[in-house]
């Protein structure tokens, strides 16, 4: 079967075929970063636009990439939410109207879900069952993940996202958006220990999360320095906060292995990119006996690729989950 995705939740187009016996053959992204940066986040009505723009252009190219024809494609997944309203639109109205020319199916994938098995998507994937963290710009979880479709979530954030603690810290540092790339690379020149921020929760008992304090003590580095404020002391309240971020989602990660003593954890989203919490992982799995799988770095921020699978797996085990095309619908929230 050979899956179109289409991603368009955010400010990142992304259209990939994915096929179920020969796995990714394709993806194409537009990221609409520049777009945005002037305005430092993303504006909804220019994200939707440009969507418009992208999407079947971006189409061609995977197609032609993967030497096929638009005929070829046996379904249809996109992005149904949460996302921007806008934005999904897009997709769900290109997706479905491909659909309804086909008269293939189609289904709309959660888009945490994409996220959620995108680790999947390489030549050898981690088995079933896993402890998957989700770290996105919208969203902090964790998750046992026992097959597609089955998710239990463990913890959750109580209030900010992690991506969104590494924006607004960027933003605070006077960095450019999205801020999690470069205050991570920022943090690089930090010193160790030089600015100590808190772990929120990190000894909550439990497997929530808590941001908004780390920002808010972002903010108050910052100010306590005021107009004097050099590239070393930016550079050090970015090591802190990375420190401190890195510290909570490792050990809450490590307690949910052990909670549901299973031995696989599965990284995913955005956040996911980071080099710190890679290091961090890595070194606690060789040290603690458990594995940790990372999608490919181009396939830890939004992608087609993630939905086309996700459409895949649902499709080939519920074909009953193909949706009517003239019925569509979008779920922000
Ligand atoms: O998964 P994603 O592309 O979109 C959402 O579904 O939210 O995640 C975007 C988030 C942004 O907050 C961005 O700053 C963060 O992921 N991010 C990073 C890195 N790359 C992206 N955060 C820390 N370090 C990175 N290298
Ligand atoms: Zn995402």
């Amino acid at each position: 079967m050979l899956v179109l995705g289409l991603e368009s939740s955010c400010d990142e187009t992304g259209l990939a075929l994915y096929d179920t016996e020969r796995g990714l053959l394709a993806h194409a992204l537009h990221s609409q970063i520049a777009m945005h940066r002037e305005y430092g986040g993303v504006v909804p009505e220019l994200a939707s636009r440009d969507h418009i723009r992208r999407a079947l252009p971006l189409l061609e190219q995977v197609l032609d990439q993967s030497n096929r024809a638009l005929a070829d494609v046996d379904a249809i997944a996109f992005t149904q939410g949460p996302g921007l309203a806008g934005a999904l639109l897009v997709g769900a109205s290109i997706a479905n109207g491909l659909a309804l020319a086909l008269r293939k199916p189609v289904i709309g994938i959660h888009h945490l879900e994409g996220h959620l098995l995108s680790p999947l998507l390489v030549d050898a994937p981690p088995a079933f069952p896993f402890v998957a963290l989700l770290v996105s710009g919208g969203h902090t979880q964790l998750m046992r993940v026992t097959d597609v479709g089955q998710y239990e979530t463990l913890g959750e954030t109580l209030d900010d996202a992690a991506g969104e603690a590494f924006d607004k810290t960027a933003k605070l540092l006077g960095l450019g958006y999205p801020g999690g790339p470069e205050v991570s690379r920022l943090a690089e020149f930090g010193t160790p220990g030089a600015v100590v921020l808190p772990r929120p929760m990190l000894h909550s008992g439990d497997l929530d999360f808590s941001f908004s304090g780390l920002k808010t003590a972002v903010l108050t580095a910052v100010r306590k320095l005021g107009a004097n404020v050099c590239e070393q002391d930016k550079a050090d309240i970015a090591r802190g906060f990375v420190d401190a971020a890195v510290d909570v989602l490792a050990a809450k990660a490590i307690a949910a292995l052990k909670q549901t003593r299973l031995k696989r954890l599965v990284v995913a989203g955005g956040v996911g990119a980071n080099r710190q919490l890679r290091e961090a992982l890595n070194a606690a799995a060789k040290r603690r006996g458990f594995a940790v799988h990372y999608p490919d770095l181009a396939l830890c921020t939004d992608n087609g690729a993630m939905i086309a699978l996700a459409g895949a797996l649902r499709l080939a085990r519920w074909p009953e989950q193909a949706q009517h095309a003239y019925a569509f619908t979008v779920k922000p929230r």
